[in-house]
């Protein structure tokens, strides 16, 4: 079967193609790791197809948890077939500990617990550099009904509940995320990634940091330790 492959959307880390379906498209996993709006970009080897792993694993759980995914099939070790969805622009982030902006705009100290987790929206646009938006904003901006936000907080808890357990499982602590979501007929999906370039994750023992944080921060062993995350869901899997 010849796939047609036209370029419909090159993001800093996916690339996504149509397909001869119109309701379906081809996610590409780049190798790119980028920060700060695009300002750190690197080429990390094999970036794309660890966090492509990592992500199908999670999508597959979550799947199981009941909770829509826009997955319809793995392609290859960097590609998969996913739902088109309409994307809602906003990133949804879930925060469990204190750490990166939420630090530097509260003054909260790095590490400190957030009881029960919050939820953060940001307006999905690098021209405005995603800045962070009340839910009055999104209805101003029209960017999703009051209903489709409850929903998003409602999902997001839930998947964060779900994944703070997987994660401890593998001696993990899942300090934040960040999520997307899209509309497919009448459904709120989630899109996109949930991969160690979406979360921060330490070890349990050490606090070791195993996520971009590593790259943002000059750190070293990105993907060494993106493979480890790797490596310990692959365990759990076996
Ligand atoms: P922040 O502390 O920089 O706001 O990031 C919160 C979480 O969201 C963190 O796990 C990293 C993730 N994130 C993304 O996935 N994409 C982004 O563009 C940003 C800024 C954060
Ligand atoms: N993904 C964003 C960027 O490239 C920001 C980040 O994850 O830190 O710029």
């Amino acid at each position: 079967m010849t796939e047609v492959k036209r370029l419909l959307y090159e993001g800093k880390a996916k690339q996504v193609f149509e397909t001869q379906h119109t309701d379906e498209v081809i996610i590409h996993f780049k190798d790119t790791a980028t920060a700060f709006n695009g300002k750190k970009s690197e080429d990390l080897m094999d970036k794309g197809i660890i966090n492509n792993a990592i992500s199908n694993i999670l999508f597959h759980r979550l799947e199981k948890q009941g909770i829509k995914t826009h997955l319809v099939k793995i392609l290859n070790d960097r590609e998969v077939i996913a739902q088109k969805i309409d994307i809602i622009p906003l990133e949804v982030v879930v925060r469990n500990i204190v750490a990166g902006s939420l630090a530097k705009r509260t003054g909260l100290k790095e590490g400190e617990n957030i009881d029960g987790g919050i939820l953060e929206f940001y307006y999905k646009d690098d021209d405005l550099g995603d800045p962070l938006l009340n839910k009055d904003h999104i209805e101003l901006l029209t960017l999703a009904t009051k209903s489709e936000v409850a929903v998003l907080e409602g999902l997001a808890h839930q998947i964060n509940q779900y994944l703070i357990d997987l994660f401890k499982s593998i001696g993990l602590i899942l300090v934040d995320f960040k999520l997307e979501f899209g509309r497919y007929k009448d459904q709120i999906i989630l899109g996109d990634e949930i991969s160690p370039d979406t979360c921060r994750l330490w070890d349990s023992s050490t606090k070791r940091i195993m996520d971009k944080d590593r790259f943002r921060k000059d750190l070293g062993d990105v993907t060494t330790s993106y493979r480890e995350i790797l490596d310990r869901l692959k365990q759990l899997e076996a």
